[in-house]
């Protein structure tokens, strides 16, 4: 049978209309359509190339999902090296690489003047190569040994953010070989989670989220890889035919243009000192953004210089790594702390003497579960080994045994919960310690502040402190209690307090306004979706992920109430472990009391049939705020403009629409100004959010 023409055509389109939101999404952060209609299109697709087979194609965005397991990896030649980059440890370090530099490009008649540079931030993940052949994807591969790495190509399709096909202008013909390099790397938040739930089912953690990377693109199955929300930083064009670049920013352009990630931040200078200002920009916004980086990048422009300047060993003179300092340091650990979590987890902390690591001071960090303290060796006492990375909570990576006095204690969780004295256990084949009592103080408190938090429900306003001291008053014993409060238990309700000089103590409560502001955030709440809602029960091993995948195949709570472990676990991605919890959860006349209770006060436990998301008329629009505003604070601001569809980012960049600006704004201010973007005053701003309600 022939596909009809404008079955095929349609096809075509889908593909080409998925493919665009897909980069809108995972390139460039500025998704047009909400996820449920993505889905739709999706589904579309699918269906059309399973009743069409001849239709379908390697590069559809259905093939994203994970092909099957692979026995081993195979290993491919590079058609160009991998190279690695020296390193500057030093401001000083780096002026010598400039001289070396500019006396390489004048000795070689190549020019009187001075290169230009620039400066990108060194991604701490795993490098990999991509080859597209007439515009598709062929290969992707590791760095390995910089010669011959692995063709880890089933891996790499499942990243969103990597491209199948390059975009293309309409009659463009693309290059007949292409290979982009970058480095692919796992978001900070997406690794803590990642982590904690590894604890949580007594895998071992990974050490910071490069290996978590490495681990996932490293899997022999691409399912696996799927599941983890694995991103690129794309940084540059390594072998090519048919395609003729003259310098590493039109290599940067010509992949912005053909649809890959490359960071907005990256900026080209032709003056040295702002090489150096850059760097350490990079150093400062290090702590601000979702990845790990641990040095800048510091690359000559022109191509024809690269050509002068040459390799030595393995390392191009073209290039250098500007290391920041170690975001490692060595302090005393005093004594090991337990918190009790939300599923009655008993969470081992360790207290220690404060240290400065990467430009913060630390003095507590987690230490996941009593295994993982027995396998590093990690004694009360002990002089430990603190690694932070990015904004990830502190970790210890391991006691300096060198240091042992004799006198470190080894550590045992308590066979009494501290919260509230019940007999731990713990249960056969898990290496989490629990306490069993489901009316335990701790537990209850848990599981309200991760229902009101972010991810879950988003009740802006209620905080860790109000759930602990509404808990303490008795107004809260449950997650559904929150939509039973009445606005005369909050106000005038302290809420913090602080110490003035003569040591009085000056107690902070409630204002009306704020209480006000509470009540209109629960009830914006009862539009959640029911994904969100079903994370914001606190399922044991029920996360974000596993909560859509379940809200997206059983549609409302009735039918996953009713499902057997079975039909569970036989949703994709969803294994018997989940499915147990789910049934467990179900299987409590507390928590099924709780969801009625939550359903009556009319939250969503079913999946709109059309999710049709509210305007979002600055959708695409970017901005930064600075200085401070007299009728709004910054988080109200933020809202505003995330509750429009904008976004808004800590730095003046390329991508910045607008600068906000209130008194005494900072240095943001002059960035914009230079690079010409559209400035508010406070009055703009606020005309402008109330204008396009
Ligand atoms: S350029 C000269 N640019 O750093 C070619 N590398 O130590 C070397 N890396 O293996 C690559 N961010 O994995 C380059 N913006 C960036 C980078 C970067 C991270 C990694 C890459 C490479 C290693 C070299």
């Amino acid at each position: 049978m022939v596909t009809p023409s404008e079955i095929s055509k349609q096809v075509e389109e889908l593909r080409q209309e998925l493919d665009r939101h897909n980069h809108l999404y995972y390139v460039l952060d500025q998704p047009e359509i909400s996820d449920a209609d993505y889905d739709r299109l999706f589904a579309e697709l699918k269906q059309l190339e399973q009743k069409y087979p001849e239709l379908q194609s390697p590069d559809s965005p259905t093939r994203r999902v994970g092909a099957e397991p692979l026995e081993s990896f195979t290993q491919v030649r590079h058609p160009l090296p991998m190279l690695s980059l020296a390193n500057a440890r030093n401001e000083q370090e780096l002026e010598d690489w400039h001289n070396r530099v500019d006396k390489l490009i004048v000795d070689a008649g190549l020019k009187s003047e001075s290169a230009a540079f620039v400066v990108e931030p060194k991604i701490d993940g795993l490098a990999i190569s991509l080859i597209y052949e007439n515009g598709s994807l062929v290969r992707g591969s590791t760095r390995g040994n910089g010669e011959i790495g692995e063709d880890i190509t089933a891996n790499l399709r499942t990243i969103h953010a990597i491209p199948l096909t390059l975009r293309l202008e309409a009659g463009e013909e693309p290059p007949a070989v292409v290979e982009v390099r970058g480095e692919v790397y796992l978001p900070l938040a997406a690794f803590q989670r990642y982590n904690q739930e590894r604890a949580a089912v007594g895998e071992p953690t990974f050490a910071n989220p490069r290996n978590a990377a490495a681990g996932s693109v490293r899997q022999l199955d691409p399912r696996i890889a799927a599941r983890r929300p694995l991103s690129i930083w794309c940084y540059q064009v390594g072998y090519t035919e048919g395609l003729e670049l003259n310098s590493h920013s039109q290599a940067l352009d010509w992949l912005i243009a053909h649809g890959f990630k490359i960071n907005p931040l990256i900026e080209r200078y032709e003056d040295f000192t702002e090489v150096i200002e850059a760097c350490r920009a990079w150093e400062q916004r290090r702590a601000e953004v979702d990845y790990d980086i641990d040095g800048a990048v510091v690359k000559v422009d022109s191509y024809a210089m690269h050509n002068t300047l040459g390799v030595v060993g393995r390392d191009p003179r073209w290039a250098v790594a500007y290391k920041f300092a170690p975001s490692t340091a060595v302090t005393h650990l005093l004594t090991i702390g337990v918190n009790v979590g939300r599923t009655g987890a008993l969470n081992p902390y360790a207290v220690m003497e404060p240290v400065e690591v990467g430009g913060v001071t630390v003095s507590q960090a987690t230490l996941h579960n009593e295994d993982d303290i027995r396998r590093k060796d990690i004694r009360e006492g002990d002089w430990v080994v603190i690694q932070r990375a990015g904004d990830v909570i502190p970790q210890v990576v391991g006691p300096v045994i060198q240091k042992r006095t004799g006198s470190e204690r080894e550590f045992r969780l308590p066979d009494i919960c501290p919260s509230c004295g019940s007999h731990t256990v713990r249960p056969e084949g898990e290496v989490v310690v629990r306490c069993p009592n489901r009316s335990c103080p701790s537990q209850i408190v848990e599981s309200i502040k991760h229902f009101v938090s972010k991810g879950a429900m988003d009740i802006e306003g209620v905080g860790e402190r109000l759930v602990e001291n509404l808990y303490k008053l008795g107004l809260l014993r449950n997650l559904a209690d929150i939509y039973a409060l009445k606005e005369n238990d909050l106000v005038g309700l302290e809420v913090s307090h602080s110490v003035n000089k003569q040591g009085k103590r000056l107690p902070q409560r409630l204002q009306e306004t704020s209480v006000a502001n509470i009540f209109k955030a629960l009830q914006d709440s009862r539009e959640r979706l029911f994904h969100r809602v079903l994370f914001a029960l606190g399922i044991r091993h029920v996360g974000s992920i596993n909560a859509q995948l379940l809200a997206g195949h059983f549609r409302n709570i009735d039918e996953l109430m009713a499902a057997s472990p079975e039909e569970i676990s036989a949703v994709d991605g969803i294994g018997p472990v989940i499915a147990e919890a789910v049934r467990d959860y179900f299987a409590e006349a507390h928590n099924l009391e709780t969801v009625k209770r939550l359903r009556e006060a009319g939250l969503q436990f079913e999946v709109v049939a059309d999710e049709e998301e509210t305007p979002k008329p600055l959708a695409g629009k970017t901005f930064v705020l600075t200085g401070t505003m007299a009728s709004l604070g910054r988080a109200e601001a933020k809202e505003k403009i995330e509750a429009l569809g904008g976004k808004v980012s800590g730095s003046v960049g390329k991508g910045t629409d607008f600068l906000v600006a209130g008194e005494n704004p900072g240095s943001k201010l002059r960035k914009a100004e230079e690079l010409g973007k559209k400035i508010l005053s406070e009055a703009d701003f606020l005309s402008l959010v109330s204008r396009v309600r």
